[in-house]
Order: C-alpha cells, then sequence, then structure tokens
C-alpha cells in the first residue's frame, strides 16, 4: 500500500519568508534542473537570490503564496501582473508529493476569481511535464540571457475555460 502524501498548507508570503524562501529557491535551481541545465547556468539562475532585499522585493511586489508541510514553508508560486506565474520552486526534499500542485491550483482560483482568462509562464525544461499534465500549451521557445549565461525556456499557456450560465427552459 502506498503511504499517502502529507498534508499541504498554503498562506500568503511574509516578509520574514524570505530567506527561507531564497533558500528553497537554490536548492531547487541546484538539485532539480541538473538533468537540464549545466552548473554554469544553474548558477546564474540562482544567483537572482543572492541579495535578497531585492528578492523580496520581487515576492512582496507579487501576489506570493507559501506552502508549507508541518507549518515548514517548503515551496512558493508568485502571480505577476493579473495573469502571468513568475516563480514556482519545491525544495527537493519535498517534490512529487503534490506541493506545486497545491500552489498552482491555488494561484489558478485567484488569478481566474481576479478575471484573468489564462495564464502564462516561461517554464524551464524541468517544469515543463509539471505545466503540460496541468493544460499548459507551449507557445514559443526561448532562449533569455542571466548573467553571462544564455537558458532555454518555454512560454506556456493555460486558457480559462469560461463558465456558461445555464439558460433554464422557461
Ligand atoms: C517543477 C516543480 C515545481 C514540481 O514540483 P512538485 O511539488 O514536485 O510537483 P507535484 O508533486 O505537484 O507534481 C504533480 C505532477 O506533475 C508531474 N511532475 C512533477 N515534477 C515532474 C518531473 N520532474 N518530471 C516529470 N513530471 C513531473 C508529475 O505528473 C506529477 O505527478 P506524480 O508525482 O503523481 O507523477 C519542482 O520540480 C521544482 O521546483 N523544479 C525546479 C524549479 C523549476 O524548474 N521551477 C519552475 C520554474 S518555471
Amino acid at each position: 500500500m502506498g503511504q499517502a502524501l502529507p498534508k499541504v498548507g498554503l498562506r500568503p508570503y511574509l516578509p520574514a519568508d524570505t530567506s527561507v524562501l531564497a533558500s528553497i529557491f537554490v536548492a531547487a535551481i541546484d538539485v532539480l534542473t541538473e538533468d537540464d541545465y549545466s552548473q554554469a547556468q544553474r548558477e546564474a539562475w540562482a544567483s537572482a537570490a543572492e541579495d535578497e532585499d531585492k528578492f523580496g522585493k520581487r515576492l512582496s511586489s507579487q501576489l506570493t503564496l507559501v506552502a508549507t508541510i508541518a507549518s515548514s514553508p517548503v515551496g512558493f508560486v508568485s502571480l505577476k501582473g493579473a495573469d502571468e506565474i513568475d516563480l514556482l520552486y519545491v525544495h527537493p526534499s519535498s517534490v512529487r508529493q503534490g506541493v506545486a500542485t497545491s500552489l498552482c491550483d491555488a494561484i489558478e482560483k485567484l488569478a481566474a476569481a481576479r478575471g484573468a482568462k489564462a495564464l502564462t509562464a516561461e517554464v524551464s525544461d524541468t517544469a515543463e511535464r509539471f505545466f503540460a499534465k496541468r493544460g499548459y500549451e507551449g507557445q514559443s521557445r526561448n532562449t533569455i540571457s542571466v548573467g553571462d549565461e544564455w537558458l532555454a525556456n518555454t512560454t506556456m499557456k493555460k486558457t480559462f475555460i469560461a463558465e456558461v450560465t445555464p439558460v433554464r427552459p422557461s
């Protein structure tokens, strides 16, 4: 019999979370994207969290949700503007337990409730299957400059199906 998945909690980001979210960001890139990006590429990507003040401002300027297991942060997602997922990272020790699924379920509902008709994300090669499983479709292949490195990613988009109000027969 399979083990039950741990219960994932969700809460809004607080400025005091910045350090732990920065360490989740760095660990996720370092460990989880190893098959898809070189060490130099991963270091350039992870350096976005080196300046914690700047990283904290990025998190607080967006709608950021923190996932917890037993009250400890294990992942986070951020919504940039009305309709773009900017950051989605889960600590390597907590992957494949539905953490990112819980985060995306919540951020998609919040975005839809705020009027978004679709969500886009610049998806790493590592996360492509995760997003594809959720109904996101590839729009364009990109090569982005990060520090001295070039990294490939894919813009993916999920269009929300409009809820149709049933017409009652008179
Ligand atoms: C991508 C990421 C956020 C997924 O987090 P997660 O909490 O492990 O995802 P979930 O447990 O909710 O996965 C749900 C499903 O997505 C798919 N999936 C998730 N990670 C996958 C992987 N590495 N390879 C293939 N499929 C994957 C699986 O179908 C999985 O279901 P299963 O475990 O029952 O097979 C995490 O691996 C991560 O932080 N990666 C590194 C950082 C990154 O690339 N972030 C995205 C930036 S756009």
